[in-house]
């Protein structure tokens, strides 16, 4: 089966206006530097990243006849290049601030040259297919767990769950098209291994400049709090550990954390119920 997205699921971009307020409240995220940060610095990689996973599947594009994945893709494709517009939009409104995002952008964009000119195509689509599997569990985990954006600014709550309402609809898109063209697991597991470090690496360097700037790095107590909302006993990012290391097992597929009832639960929001459209 070239497909194993659920039968139905449509993929398709949503075409939407976030009013990111300019100047953007320094600290949106409930006044909180980390928390705020955090997602800022994820925020800053998506627009290079993001057109990255766009031209990797694109290049095997022709190679699939599935009219159904095919659909998929063109869906993936749509998604992805409205999410790395919004998010160029968001990057913007930090450069206001006064960040160095020019440095952390040009960093990202030297590091996809570096892979897109070494690296073979179906490396690269390895490295998207294990990218989209990290995307698609932070995604899962800022759906389902209402902490992860409590006390942030209605604007960028609003982008955040679009963006991971989108993530969640089109996972399995790059790793079908992945599994089709090449399908080696063991170029997978390692695209996840050097993928997790890079992108752990870049988002804890953006993160480190922005608290750097804002005079606040060498703040205990904001490390302190910060590293129990990500990874203490109910820290956010706990609950993703087994998910993450699922993608090591023999035969995972996206899937297979099958959370279609959270795409139901938040699509309303973006699109309104058929009889209200009408
Ligand atoms: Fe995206
Ligand atoms: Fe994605």
């Amino acid at each position: 089966m070239a497909s194993t997205t659920p039968a139905g699921l449509q993929i398709r971009p949503r075409h939407l206006d976030f009013n990111l307020p300019s100047p953007l409240p320094r600290h949106w995220h409930g006044g909180d530097a980390f928390k705020t940060h955090l997602f800022d610095a994820m925020s800053v990689l998506f627009p290079d990243g993001e057109r990255f996973f766009i031209d990797s599947v694109r290049q095997f594009r022709d190679q699939i006849s599935d009219p159904i994945l095919k659909e998929q893709i063109r869906g993936f494709i749509g998604q992805e290049g409205h999410h790395s517009r919004e998010h160029l939009e968001y990057s913007n409104r930090l450069r206001e601030l006064g960040y160095d995002i020019g440095t952390i952008e040009r960093r990202a964009q030297a590091r996809i040259r570096f892979t897109q000119k070494k690296f073979s195509p179906e490396r690269q689509l390895a490295a998207t297919a294990a990218l989209e599997h990290i995307t698609a569990i932070l995604a899962d985990g800022l759906l389902k767990n209402p902490k992860a954006l409590d006390g942030a600014i209605p604007q960028m709550s609003r982008l955040w769950r679009w963006h991971a309402l989108e993530e969640t609809e089109h996972k399995a898109v790059a790793f079908d098209v992945y599994n089709q063209v090449c399908g080696s697991r063991k170029l997978l597991r390692r695209a996840m291994l050097m993928g997790t470090f890079f992108f752990v690496f870049d988002t804890s360097r953006g993160m480190l400049h922005m608290l750097k700037e804002d005079g606040l790095l060498w703040n205990w107590r904001l490390w302190r709090d910060g590293l129990q909302w990500t990874w203490g006993k109910q820290g956010i990012f706990r609950p993703l550990i087994g998910a993450y290391l699922d993608f090591f097992k023999a035969g995972f597929h996206p899937w297979q954390h099958n959370n279609l009832d959270l795409l139901e639960q938040f699509r309303d929001e973006f699109e309104p119920p058929v009889s209200a459209a009408a």
